[in-house]
């Protein structure tokens, strides 16, 4: 299923044509925090459908091509014909300056990288406010040697002469930099002056004006009829729970598979937290059993996943053909999930990326493509901070809201060789204590994930006057941004020893705590 951006209600109001910059993400999401709806499309967009989606303004990103190289990423030259106004960022200003008229070259000697202030020329629309001498983030190979007919300079750095460029008239603006990073101190500014000063975007883009638009959506996508939602208990199944409730009542079915693999006490809370304390229809299934007979003597973690795939999807058609008929199946697919996954495969028809699968590589319990039913995906334009904030004004409390990421197949891929109920009810408890001495720590929100790992190998240890032979737990703590990349945590030794006490003393089976400090890569978050 496929939703092009031509048919969405909601137009973007800034596009970002994205050349292949790692950082085409971060510029939409910047946008947005100004209140201002942004959206990624392909820098071959066709220059209709940019006419037809009519935004107030156009990024071009960055990208890793010169554009002088042979096959160079480059737009619909007509994009200079439109009227409206453009910022190209590093590629994006040399492929405006290159087809505008203009020169680039390679920076032979002088190419700038990281951090450099910028001096500034004309304090006016694109840098007003703009500190003169902060530092912005510079990374590039080339520039601009000499602008276009009608360009000018705004600023300069000492290696670059034509950091920031423009020509007021068309309002065409370039810069050698990248606003959207952190390290560029004034990037906001510059990106508020684009969107409100030069585009005359309004600040429309609220968590309030999101919810309003996306009840009215829901309602009349699904008029009369009833939806299933299998709910995890993270945050996006969480939030589409809430929205949908809030659209529709009682036609909303959320289904909760325990496939005997959640965190301790996780079944209970979600079951009386959705059902009993929000009203809200949830169908528990208890389908332990049948998971964990199936896992018998499966040691290689490929398999588990495939297997714990198969199964839930087994569950999950039988349960629905019970309960239902459904005619719609609400999934809390992200706008990472669309773009990200999509990788280079782009509708030729709107520019959009287009997914090759309903959730990321990762999630099992997704669910397979040719279900019976019609799609509601609420969130599908919503990056993961946003999803927060719409979660938190329904209602959600924060400890969904800020709670830490859950591999679908959870703790059986967080224990190593065959899963048995033993070991299931051991790591649980483990599990458990590093997240409580964490929370007591007051450390949650600084880690991205803590867990525990159970390993299947048994090592002699002493309690008392006995000696143990036992398995030993991994603590795994972890900080990231986004579980791309990750370090391990430096957690405070008294922490950690706190940890690792209790463990031993209050999980049977355990004799021993080590810690993991691997970072990622080479290691991943989970083990496996
Ligand atoms: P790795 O272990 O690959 O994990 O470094 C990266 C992030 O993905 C999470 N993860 C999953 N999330 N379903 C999910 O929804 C899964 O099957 C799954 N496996 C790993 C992991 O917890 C980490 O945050």
């Amino acid at each position: 299923m496929h939703y092009s951006v031509l048919e969405d209600q909601r137009k973007p109001a800034i596009v970002i044509l994205d050349f292949g910059s790692q950082y085409s993400e971060l510029i939409a999401r910047r946008v947005r925090e100004t209140d201002v709806y942004s959206l990624v499309l392909s820098y071959s967009t066709p220059v209709d459908v940019l006419r037809k989606l009519s935004p107030k303004g156009l990024i071009l990103s960055g990208g890793p091509s010169s554009v002088y190289a042979d096959g160079a990423p480059v737009c619909d030259s007509e994009i200079w014909s439109l009227g409206i106004p453009v910022l190209g960022v590093c590629y994006g200003m040399h492929l405006m300056v290159h087809q505008l008229g203009g020169n680039v070259e390679a920076a032979t000697g002088k190419a700038e990288y990281g951090k450099a202030p910028l001096f500034v020329d004309d304090p006016t629309a694109l840098l007003t406010n703009v500190v003169d001498g902060s530092i912005m983030w510079m990374s590039h190979g080339d520039s601009v040697r000499s602008l276009p007919p009608s360009f000018s300079r705004l600023a300069h750095t000492q290696n670059t002469p034509e950091a920031v460029i423009a020509d007021p008239n068309r309002k065409f603006y370039g810069v050698q930099f990248h606003p959207e990073v952190v390290h560029s101190q004034q990037g906001m500014v510059l990106i508020r002056n684009f969107v409100y000063h030069i585009c005359g975007c309004e600040p429309d883009w609220t968590t309030t004006t999101f919810i309003d638009e996306a009840l009215r959506n829901v309602r009349n996508q699904v008029g009369k009829k009833r939806v299933l939602l299998a709910l995890s208990g993270g945050v996006d199944s969480s939030t589409l729970a809430f929205l949908l409730h809030k659209a529709i009542g009682s036609q909303l079915t959320c289904m909760f598979i325990d496939q005997g693999f959640m965190r301790k006490g996780e079944p209970e809370f979600l079951t009386d937290f959705f059902d009993k304390k929000f009203d809200i229809n949830v169908e528990y299934i208890n389908a332990r059993e049948r998971f964990i007979s199936k896992l018998q003597g499966i040691t290689d973690p490929e398999e588990k996943r495939k297997i714990i795939g198969t199964e839930f999807i087994r569950v999950f058609e039988e349960e629905s053909a019970r309960l239902g008929p459904f005619d719609y199946l609400a999934q809390g697919t992200l706008y990472p999930d669309v773009i990200e996954s999509a990788g280079t495969n782009v509708d030729p028809k709107t520019g959009e990326r287009v997914a090759v699968k309903i959730k990321s590589h990762h999630n099992v319990g997704g669910l397979p493509k040719d279900l019976q039913f019609k799609l509601v995906e609420p969130l599908r334009r919503l990056f993961k901070d946003e999803v927060r904030k719409v979660g938190r004004s329904l209602g959600l409390p924060e400890e969904i809201v800020r709670r830490h990421p859950f591999p679908g197949p959870g703790l059986a891929i967080r224990i190593l060789g065959e899963v048995t109920n033993q070991k299931l009810n051991c790591l649980r408890d483990a599990d458990l204590i590093v997240r409580e001495e964490i929370h007591n720590a007051g450390l949650y929100h600084d880690i991205w994930q803590a867990f525990a790992v159970l390993l299947p190998v048994c090592s002699v240890g002493v309690m008392g006057d006995k000696r143990t032979y036992a398995w030993p737990i991994v603590v795994r703590c972890v900080s990231s941004e986004d579980g791309m990349t990750a370090d391990w945590s430096h957690l405070p030794y008294e922490i950690l020893e706190l940890i690792s006490n209790r463990i031993v003393n209050e999980v049977e089976g355990v004799n021993r705590v080590v810690l993991d400090i691997t970072s990622k890569p080479p290691g991943t978050i989970e083990w496996e």
